[in-house]
């Protein structure tokens, strides 16, 4: 199974090498971007960096902490978090190329000293026992049918009382989501969790949930309006679409409807170890 899910984010070949050709196609050096200037192929997730950032606000974390990005993808959510709070962020993933992107683009950005990425599963976290001020996972658990072991192994790593926040897709009121979508071509590697279950998998790992937000409203919106823009020349060239090709259009159609009818849900949770 986990490799049908790295097989699925990382079939598309030397990724970095793609982004980068893309970039210079439109006479942009990457060398030159900031960090931010990525949004719309490193953060991987409905909302954006904008939701990277409500997320991060409710960290409450001090400069200079430790924080572990839980299926970082190409790094975006991770380098949001380095600049904006001055933290060191690690993050791991299970798809070894995304590692790789995700570290070039952090030197191209200059943040190659407060972001590290390392290829593994969020199950079996490398790490030792309470090394992390806070923690972070955007948009992975849908992938994964142990959440359990996930969040035990996020409050394993955790020090007591540290903050762990979760933005996640969920399964919502309105019926089953049709395929294909970003994380799955169809239902073989997609489990989706409930909101009440969320719940249930954080506090049997032991986390206290202080917050829960139910975004899926503004995801919808945001989708509709980010397929709506024109593009302009300023725009970077490279969307997540790149991952995906022509099926991407098919992707974000059943999205927006799976949004419109709360058949998807995205949720937020704030947690304490
Ligand atoms: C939709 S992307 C989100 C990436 C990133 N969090 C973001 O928001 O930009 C989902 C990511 O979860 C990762 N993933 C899936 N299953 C995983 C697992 N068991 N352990 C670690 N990462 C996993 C995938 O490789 C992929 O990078």
């Amino acid at each position: 199974m986990r490799e049908q899910v790295s097989d699925h984010y990382g079939r598309s070949r030397r990724l970095i090498d793609q982004i980068a050709d893309s970039l210079k196609a439109e006479g942009i050096d990457p060398e030159k971007l900031r960090a931010a200037d990525f949004e719309p192929v490193d953060e991987f997730h409905f909302r954006g960096r904008q939701a990277t950032l409500q997320l991060l606000e409710k960290l409450e974390l001090a400069p200079g902490s430790n924080v572990l990005d839980i299926g970082s993808g190409l790094g975006g959510v991770a380098r949001t978090i380095a600049e904006e709070a001055s933290a060191k962020v690690t993050g791991i993933d299970l798809t070894q190329e995304f590692c790789d992107a995700a570290k070039t683009i952090s030197d191209w950005v200059g943040l190659n000293e407060q972001t590290t990425f390392t290829q593994g599963d969020a199950t079996k976290l490398p790490f030792s026992d309470s090394s992390f001020d806070g923690a972070v996972t955007v948009h992975v658990a849908m992938n994964i049918p142990d959440k359990l072991s996930v969040y035990k192994e996020a409050h394993r790593v955790l020090k007591p009382g540290a903050r762990f926040g979760i933005y996640d897709i969920l399964q919502g009121e309105g019926g089953d989501v049709v395929y294909p979508m970003p994380w799955a071509m169809d239902a073989s590697i997609s489990y989706l969790a409930t909101p009440k279950e969320m719940v249930g998998f954080l506090q049997d790992a032991g986390f206290k949930v202080l917050d829960e937000d139910d975004s899926t409203t503004e995801s919808f919106e945001w989708l509709k309006a980010r397929i709506s823009k024109p593009k302009s020349k300023s725009t970077m060239p490279v969307t997540t679409q790149i991952l995906f090709g022509d099926i991407a259009r098919d992707m974000v159609q059943n999205q927006l409807l799976a949004l419109d009818e709360r058949r998807l849900l995205t949720y937020r949770f704030i947690c304490t170890a």
